[in-house]
């Protein structure tokens, strides 16, 4: 026998079982965005590298060692998307929706980026996005974060998450910081190690958030951000506090908080979790006000996020959030004799006519009585509709009800279309 083939190690196969857990959150996600007026924009998986090396900036993470970049049969360097805003801002620019003009978009779909796999993070991965296009003020930073709380709320996992904010400040004021903060590394290049030290002068920033902890020690004495915010900024950032105060949204301010790409400025936040273990930070996002001009467009202020769905599914499953949800059948048509199976498809079709939404499983290749019933059970359907030749005589099917203690019942084939419409 060959070798079976593999999936690409990191990039799961979600099967049925898990793809209803799924379609109950993207229900979820994109109801309560359209609720905050936003609309859906699809774009393309795959980019020009150039793309994200210009937007989410050269010296990250992302770009430095993560992407999935290929030279295409034209010899052009493409990259496998491992975000969407800079996706979104392209589109955005490239179909002339964004400048002078307000635009509420949302995205979702898989993200791919060559991280070292683990629970929580993957190599092709799923975000749900929204981006909000054309105001400066911070009202829309807080409906913003507004819209990702009543998410958590929908969810019902509101107390297991915490939203930790910051303000990166104007492109001015980050660059006295970041000579600030340079003069500070270049002191204590003795505690710094390779990673910090390679990024002490292209991106300093990215130092903040090291995860080596004698790096962290160290910087408990370093200037802090908030020093240096420009007047501008310290303002917008009290404006979306209030906003947040008054919707009784908490946070913690969290001055380490820089994120893993460079386009943004003023308010970024993440929602941060327990539940995960390492990978605890399930939605993330901020304010980019020069990304739709260095992208080649015409200024145009930008503030969203992006959640993790796999996270999101994995902390729901966890947390027991997702009980409830509806099998994939509602009724399962066991067939015994030949009559019983002709007829039995015909009637399956009447009642599909009848009831709307209403999800039949018609057995299918034959077999006994018992080996139909406990397929019927298997398919986790609430009743069985049982048909014998008996049955066709009078009319009438027998209803087993598979997940509750009641007794079986008959009911006229012109019947069963009212008895299917309580099981939704
Ligand atoms: P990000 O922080 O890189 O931001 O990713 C956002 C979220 O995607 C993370 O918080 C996490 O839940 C999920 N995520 C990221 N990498 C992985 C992975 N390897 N496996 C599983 N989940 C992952 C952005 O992508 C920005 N575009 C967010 C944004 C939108 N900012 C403004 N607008």
């Amino acid at each position: 026998m060959s070798k079976a083939i593999q999936a690409i190690r990191g990039m799961n196969d979600c099967l049925p079982g898990e793809t209803n857990k799924w379609q109950m959150v993207e229900d979820v996600l994109r109801r309560v965005a359209s609720n905050y007026g936003y609309a859906e924009i699809r774009m393309p998986i795959v980019e020009s590298t150039n793309l994200f090396k210009r937007s989410i900036g050269e010296v990250t993470d992302i770009v430095e060692k993560e992407m999935y970049t290929f030279d295409d049969r034209n010899g052009d360097s493409l990259t496998l998307r491992p975000e969407g805003t800079a996706s979104c801002v392209r589109a955005g620019n490239q179909h002339g929706l964004l400048y002078n003009q307000e635009q509420r978009l949302w995205y979702m779909g898989p993200m791919f980026r060559h991280e070292r796999p683990q629970k929580g993070r993957y190599r092709q991965f799923h975000q749900f996005g929204i981006e909000s296009f054309g105001i400066s003020t911070a009202d829309i930073d807080a409906e913003v974060i507004l819209l990702s709380a009543r998410l958590w709320r929908e969810l019902g996992i509101s107390e297991f998450v915490t939203l930790e904010l910051n303000s990166l400040g104007s492109n001015e004021a980050r660059a006295q910081y970041r000579d600030a903060l340079i003069a500070f590394l270049e002191q204590h290049q003795d505690i710094l190690d390779e990673d910090s030290k390679r990024r002490m002068y292209s991106n300093p920033l990215r130092v903040l958030d090291s995860k080596n902890p004698d790096v962290q020690a160290l910087l408990k004495d370093a200037p802090s951000l908030s020093e240096h915010l420009d007047p501008e900024s310290k303002q917008h950032f009290d404006e979306l506090c209030k906003r947040l105060d008054a919707a009784g949204v908490s946070y913690r301010i969290n001055e380490r908080l820089v994120r893993g790409l460079d386009y943004y400025n003023r308010t970024v936040f993440e929602w941060v979790t327990d539940s995960l273990g390492a990978q605890g930070t399930v939605c993330a996002g901020g304010r980019y006000d020069g990304l739709v001009e260095q992208l080649g467009g015409k200024g145009t202020p930008g503030v969203g996020f992006a959640l993790g769905i796999e996270r999101l599914v994995l902390m729901l499953t966890e947390l027991e959030k997702l009980g409830n949800i509806r099998s994939s059948v509602d009724a399962y048509i066991v067939m015994a004799g030949e009559q019983a199976e002709i007829t039995g498809i015909a009637l399956a079709e009447q009642w599909r006519d009848q009831v709307k939404d209403i999800r039949i499983q018609c057995h299918c290749g034959g077999g006994k009585f018992n080996k139909q019933l406990k397929r019927a059970d298997k398919s986790g359907a609430h009743v069985a509709i049982i048909l014998g030749d008996s049955e066709i005589e009078q009319q009438q099917a027998t209803i087993k009800y598979l997940r509750e203690k009641k007794e079986q019942q008959t009911v006229p084939f012109d019947g069963v279309a009212k008895l299917l419409e309580e099981l939704i």
